[in-house]
């Protein structure tokens, strides 16, 4: 949690994260082996480990918290930087890190929603054995939101400007080209090895000393998991992973 106070901007992010995770005004969820009635249990969704109806995130408390604390201390540091989240769903972790740019002034930083707006590739085992067992594109259904229903998500929230920029296509396609420049927190949630690689291959080496990387799936996802240690060891990244919850984890790059 972070520590608590009555500011303003304390009480609107609150109140934002509340709304992103239906905390505030329950919806259900998809029956998964997570969350196998497909009740709304307030206590999966705070962890993040159901697939919600309507939320805009399933990222749940701790994973927006950390996000939240993650853009407020590079604020506060002048770490120089836009924000980027590759794998955005409907967009409610990435909303909230124009949210906290709005509430504390900053007017000169990007936040970049990066998606395939159609779900996840299908594996490519020859490519990425450690994604053979991945199955995520089955879902895809659900896992794929349309651009247009992104845009609609910030837009509710009021946070749709010229400071949210969109990249569309997979990220194999869209990263080595992508006019994005100093990273002062990067935010990986794609799931799979591939995804989780073509990320780190393309936009590790633009995120600032001081910044941050945060992995969704790092404990969840055995697949994703190895691609953080193939590529911290491949350029000896020896920067501690700290854990957020279940599954998110994140450090702080120093060299
Ligand atoms: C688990 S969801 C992200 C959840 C989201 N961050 C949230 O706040 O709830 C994974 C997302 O990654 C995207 N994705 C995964 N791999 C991708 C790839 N290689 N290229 C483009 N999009 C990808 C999917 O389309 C999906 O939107």
């Amino acid at each position: 949690m972070l520590p608590s106070d009555d500011s303003p901007q304390r009480l609107y992010l609150e109140l934002l994260k509340g709304c992103l995770t239906r905390l505030l005004f329950p919806d259900c969820c998809v029956n998964t082996q997570l969350a196998p009635t497909g009740q709304f249990d307030p206590e999966a969704r705070r962890n993040g480990q159901d697939w919600p109806y309507e939320a805009e995130t399933m990222i749940g408390m701790k994973r927006l918290d950390n996000v939240e604390h993650c853009v407020r201390d590079v604020l506060r540091r002048n770490v120089p930087g836009d924000l980027v989240e590759a794998g955005v769903w409907r967009g409610g972790a990435s909303i909230l890190m124009r949210g906290v740019l709005k509430a504390y002034g900053d007017t000169s930083r990007s936040v970049w929603v990066v998606d395939s707006f159609e779900g996840l590739p299908r594996a490519n085992p020859d490519l990425c054995p450690e994604d053979a067992e991945d199955r995520l594109a089955d879902f895809n259904n659900y896992l794929g939101v349309p651009l247009e229903r992104v845009q609609a998500n910030f837009e509710r929230y009021n946070l749709l400007d010229e400071q949210v920029r969109f990249l569309k296509g997979w990220f194999r396609d869209t990263l080595p080209s992508a006019p994005i420049g100093r990273i002062a927190v990067l935010r990986l949630d794609g799931d799979m090895y591939e995804s989780t690689m073509d990320s780190f291959t393309n936009l590790y080496d633009k995120v600032q000393v001081g910044g941050y990387i945060i992995v969704d799936d790092y404990g969840a996802l055995a697949n994703c998991r190895s691609a953080v240690h193939d590529f911290r060891n491949r350029r000896g990244i020896l920067d501690p992973i700290q854990s957020i919850d279940w599954t998110g984890a994140f450090w702080q790059r120093t060299e």
